[in-house]
């Protein structure tokens, strides 16, 4: 073989070593017959990896009265760009209505009756999810009056009534994701426990009853939260599988960042 033969393949293949072709082609009549693929690392790494960008990320709080479980929810809420719930308003919302039509927290039958028509729905203002009803929704004045803050407890000890909010908490995931956000955060006594025992993430949150009261009366609120925690014991507490956070000389950065990272693990 002459010199020029042979010298000038291996120019070309020398030539080629540092382009290698990326885009060339394989045809397959249809997906079965690619049975000779050889996956790199990288590809097989990211094949396997779950497909959380399409998953839906529920994180329920849990926690007493004054725990801080509404800030804490909404400013994780906030940084993930999260939907946000706060399930003592919907409590809330009853416990006005059935005031004004007069009915006493005590009489089943006629709070059953009361709430039997009415059609619950969401409205987000921002990324907050708010229960109305017949499509009205409630202001903060309404919803936080002394006479709510009363009576909301007690209202919200009845069977019918509890039955009527969960069933329709329990439509908000669907809700926040047909409204395109990736996750929701909703906080109330018994979202970890009755509401949502398989929400992706589960806290129980804890601050002792001084720094309570004083967090309470430093927002300006005369609130009874002892008072409630009584009223409510039953439905506070920490189930195996949920994550208890003592919020206790914490600040609320401090608590959010804690979660926070849960969140972005599940995320990643
Ligand atoms: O979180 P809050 O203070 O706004 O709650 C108002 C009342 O509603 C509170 O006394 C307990 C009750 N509640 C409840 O029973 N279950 C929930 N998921 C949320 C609140």
């Amino acid at each position: 073989m002459s010199w020029p033969t042979l010298f000038f393949p291996l120019v070309l293949v020398a030539l080629a070593i540092p382009f290698p072709v990326r885009g060339d082609f394989v045809f397959y009549e249809n997906f079965k017959a690619m049975k000779d693929v050889q996956e790199s690392e990288a590809l097989r790494a990211a094949l396997e990896r779950p497909a959380n960008c399409d998953a839906f990320v529920t994180v329920a709080i849990d926690g007493g009265a004054g725990s801080g479980k509404t800030s804490t929810a909404r400013e994780l809420a906030r940084r993930h760009g999260f939907a946000f719930v706060s399930t003592g308003e919907h409590y809330r919302v009853l416990a006005y209505l059935l005031e004004r039509l007069g009915v006493q927290p005590g009489d089943g039958p006629a709070i059953a009756r009361a709430i039997a028509p009415l059609r619950p729905g969401t409205v987000f203002v921002g990324n907050q999810g708010h229960l109305s009803l017949d499509g009205r929704i409630f202001s903060e004045g309404e919803l936080r009056s002394p006479a709510v803050n009363r009576s909301v407890a007690r209202y919200a000890q009845l069977p019918e009534l509890r039955r009527f909010l969960q069933d329709y908490q329990r439509t908000l995931p669907r809700v926040a994701r047909s409204a395109n956000f990736p996750g929701l955060v909703l906080e109330g006594r018994d979202m970890t426990s009755v509401v949502f025992p398989d929400a992706s993430l589960r806290y129980f949150l804890t601050v002792d009853a001084e720094e309570r009261v004083r967090r309470r009366r430093e927002e300006g609120i005369c609130d009874d939260v002892a008072g409630r925690d009584a009223q409510d014991r039953e439905r506070l507490v920490c189930l195996d599988g949920v994550s208890p956070i003592d919020g206790t000389g914490r600040t609320l950065e401090e608590v959010v960042a804690l979660l926070s990272r849960d969140v972005e693990e599940l995320l990643r």
